[in-house]
């Protein structure tokens, strides 16, 4: 890596890829290593500084994350945050004990010795504090530098370029966080903001085009019609040109128009070369009777799976693969993103790395399906600013996560295809609204779900009996919590007025107002 490079160490606290991303913002690269990661591991990367994040821990727990303290030796200068101050006072030489009270929330703090980590910041900070210990004797070398009304703040050893502080300064909560970091990265660390998207692009594209190599392997790509896919796709196809074949499955439960819409966007905007398969009445036979939500998941993936399979043998026996005589290299482009690679929970052990990639099994046995993950360093929020680089179109950077299993979780009981229909309908309703109102891009996901409940209702001097369609708007961050969203009554008045007067079959329109947790944001 030709890039300034930072590393944090993870010791589990649940703010470490905040760390990371805020340091990109700076467009300097980070990467997130397990606080077990072997010393080695951390010096090929070359590091021009660490940082100790966070963690639930106290260094007195049997189970304290078991860092090597020769890291503190690195030779880079050192950023200690929260647990990370722990370890650092711990590892040298001072002390560290329980504090009385756990200091949770907001705290004001005074800087009391002049440091370059706090270049440029007021003499009173708006912190962030989340700890139960606290650093009572410091160890030789490190003098006290900011403290709040009752305990100590921030320490450093500016000979052993170590600074820590006790607070969180990725944090929101800390106003000058940003600031502080910076100092940190830019003028202590020296890094250079060279990580934008274009170097990005074409270090992705040289790095693609030498793991594939000059020889005749194919390569290919599921794409989901969503941001990852898509862009990991393009990216791909920059590299190698039409040696990718990406392959779209029509599962009869896309959304409405999604099937022929994504093909032409890939096809005309992006140049992509793509094989499209309606399969849809395969899956929709398969589905015939099926009420279970867990049994339409297995449904839909195993059929999901031959039907990849299906078509990646094709290519890659139109391109002269498999013929039996030698052992064929074929490679798979995959979506996966940094939050995938970074195990939760990293103190507990090296990463896991990537989550299970469908296994193409119908290929032969000799054809080594290799993966090519071209966005697995990148944040969400880099991918979508990635695509807009690579000039693809704002309705495929901005979409809104879409399930695999797609409608058929949002159809409650059997799947029908007049169900589809009738969903796909009302479902489009809701996203043309919400994209009216502006509010499409600031809502994680809104979309309708169709109830199996029918009621009696009144249109002109005719009596209905239709399905219910429920509406579902959600604000969250991951998807891991959501909040439902407060939606304009207007906005709902337009959606419910609109889907029952315009779609068939549907004839009451409700509104759910259920957070996660303790609901989910699908129904099924
Ligand atoms: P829940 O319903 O669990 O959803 O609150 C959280 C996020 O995950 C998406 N989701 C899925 N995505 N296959 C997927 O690819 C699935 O089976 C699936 N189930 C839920 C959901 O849309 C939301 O963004």
């Amino acid at each position: 890596m030709d890039t300034s490079t930072i590393v944090i160490l993870d010791f589990g606290s649940q703010y470490t890829q905040l760390i990371a991303r805020r340091i990109r913002e700076f467009n300097v690269f980070s990467v997130v290593l397990p606080c077990t990661a072997p010393i080695e591991q951390v010096r090929a990367l070359a590091p021009l500084g660490l940082i100790l994040s966070g963690g639930p821990c106290s260094v007195y727990d049997d189970d304290a994350p078991a860092a090597d303290p020769a890291l503190l030796a690195l030779g880079v200068p050192i950023l200690g945050i929260c647990y990370g101050l722990h370890f650092i006072v711990h590892h040298l030489g001072g002390r560290i004990e329980a504090a009385p009270a756990r200091e949770y929330g907001h705290a004001e703090v005074e800087i009391v010795a002049g440091t370059p980590l706090f270049r440029g910041l007021p003499r009173t900070l708006n912190v962030w504090m989340s700890h139960g210990d606290e650093a009572k004797a410091l160890p030789e070398g490190f003098a006290l530098t900011a403290q709040t009304s009752n305990a100590l703040a921030a320490i450093a050893d500016e000979a052993r370029r170590i600074w820590a502080v006790q607070f969180h300064p990725e944090v929101a909560h800390t106003r000058q966080g940003m600031e502080l970091l910076k100092n940190f990265v830019i003028d202590i660390c020296g890094a250079k903001p060279d990580w934008t998207p274009e170097h990005f692009i074409q270090s992705t594209i040289e790095r693609v085009r030498a793991q594939v190599g000059d020889g005749r392997a194919q390569v290919i790509c599921g794409l989901s019609g969503g941001v990852d896919s898509s862009v990991a796709a393009v990216l791909v196809a920059r590299a190698i040109g039409d040696r990718l074949t990406c392959i779209f499955v029509n599962n009869g439960v896309l959304r409405k128009d999604e099937f022929a819409k994504v093909q032409r966007t890939m096809r005309e905007q992006l140049g992509l070369r793509v094989v499209a398969v309606d399969a849809s009445a395969r899956f929709l036979k398969k589905l015939e009777g099926v009420t279970d939500p867990e049994q339409k998941r297995k449904i839909i993936g195993g059929e999901f799976i031959a039907v990849f399979d299906d078509e990646a043998r094709k290519i890659f026996e139109a391109a002269g693969h498999a013929d039996g005589s030698s052992e064929e290299v074929a490679w798979l482009v995959q979506g996966t993103l940094y939050p995938d690679v970074i195990e939760s929970s990293s103190v507990k052990g090296p990463s896991q790395t990537i989550k299970s990639h469908h296994n193409v099994g119908g290929l032969p046995a000799n054809m080594k399906l290799k993966l090519i993950e071209p966005l697995r360093d990148l944040f969400k929020d880099e991918v979508r600013r990635i695509g807009r680089d690579l000039g693809m179109p704002e309705d495929i950077i901005e979409r809104q996560p879409f399930p695999g299993p797609g409608l058929a979780v949002r159809i409650l009981g059997e799947v029908t295809a007049e169900r589809v229909a009738l969903l796909q309908e009302a479902d489009a309703i809701v996203v043309e609204e919400i994209k009216a109102a502006g509010l499409y891009r600031k809502l994680w996901q809104s979309f309708a779900v169709l109830l199996p409940v029918k009621s009696v209702g009144v249109m002109g001097d005719q009596r209905t009996y239709g399905y219910t369609c429920c509406v579902r708007a959600v604000e969250s961050e991951d998807g891991m919590t959501a909040d439902w969203a407060p939606l304009p009554y207007e906005v709902l008045r337009a959606i419910s007025s609109r889907i029952v007067s315009e779609v068939r079959g549907i004839n009451r329109v409700v509104y759910d107002i259920t957070s996660k947790p303790p609901g989910t944001i699908e129904w099924e």
